[in-house]
């Protein structure tokens, strides 16, 4: 199993769904956790279910968009707890639109959440790993940032976080820090884009698993297993890379391939 103690982490948007999962795992694990989170209740939440499994918790309401927030929000993790050794950019959102149909607020608004705020983070942390010579980073893309699977917004600004990765660990390996991406395919959390889903469909997700070769949609904790990986030393060596997290969704046309290539053998 991963360790973690001795760490402070801080994971963007562990109020709810995948990040909580992550919060909770990282925590298991012995790192000190500190939640970032635009809703206060949900941080909350998260926070009073780490404290009441014997986690050392903290939580932080911030804007990821509002560089002034997070900067304010690492400024007192530090001082409460000492420098921040690992980041979670996790906290991201959609709304479905096209690209002739979303409003352009809208649009702005999914890259900005999406990539500007994960580097509003980075901005923030980066400094101090720098000074201490070692740090994580990992970033929670998707599958949306290397195909396009609907969301042109979220999935351009997704995208933008792989070549992000790149770039820290590209410019900061030197400094002893790493930076990778994980890319989750369909994830069973309520975030608002599934509960719309959810609505109209309450199979929905019974009807995705056709499409990924495990024959299933992910778990949050899929994802936090992954993050974890990478956060710990086990992954000592491996930096900028982009892990899909995804039951083989981006490997092949698995429906594509059952419906009609095996077909025409018939
Ligand atoms: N659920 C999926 O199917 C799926 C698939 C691929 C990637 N992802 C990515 O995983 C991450 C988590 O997704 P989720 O499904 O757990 O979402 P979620 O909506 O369940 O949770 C997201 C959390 O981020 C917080 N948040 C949103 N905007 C914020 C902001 N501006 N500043 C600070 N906090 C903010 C929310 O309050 C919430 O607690 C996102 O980056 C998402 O794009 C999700």
């Amino acid at each position: 199993m991963p360790d973690h103690s001795n760490t402070v982490a801080i994971v963007t948007g562990a109020g709810h769904g995948i990040g909580r999962a992550i919060a909770l795992r990282l925590a298991q694990e012995g790192a000190a956790v500190c939640i970032m989170d635009i809703n206060g209740q949900q941080a909350e939440e998260t926070a009073d279910l780490l404290r009441e499994a014997g986690h050392e918790v903290i939580f932080k309401v911030a804007d990821i968009t509002d560089f002034a927030a997070v900067k304010r929000a690492v400024g007192e993790t530090e001082t409460e707890w000492g420098p921040v050794g690992l980041l979670v950019n996790n906290a991201g959102f959609t709304d479905a639109g096209d690209i002739d149909g979303i409003a352009l607020e809208e649009w702005h608004r999914e890259v900005d959440v999406n990539l500007n705020g994960p580097y509003h983070c980075l901005r923030a942390i980066l400094p101090g790993m720098k000074a201490q010579g070692r740090g994580v980073v990992v970033n929670i893309s998707s599958v949306n940032g290397v195909r396009f699977f609907g969301n042109p917004a979220y999935s351009a600004a997704k995208a933008g976080i792989i070549n992000l990765t790149q770039s820290v660990a590209s410019e900061y390996g030197k400094h002893g820090i790493r930076c990778n991406a994980v890319l989750p395919g369909s994830v069973r959390t309520e975030n608002a884009s599934w509960e719309i889903r959810i609505r109209k469909d309450p199979d929905v997700f019974r009807k995705l698993a056709r499409w990924y070769p495990l024959g299933r949609v992910a778990e949050p904790e899929d994802v936090a297993k992954a993050v974890s990986f990478l956060a710990s030393d086990e992954a000592s060596y491996i930096t900028g890379v982009s892990l899909p997290v995804d039951g083989g969704l981006l490997a092949g046309m698995n429906v594509m391939i059952d419906e009609f290539i095996l077909e025409a053998k018939d």
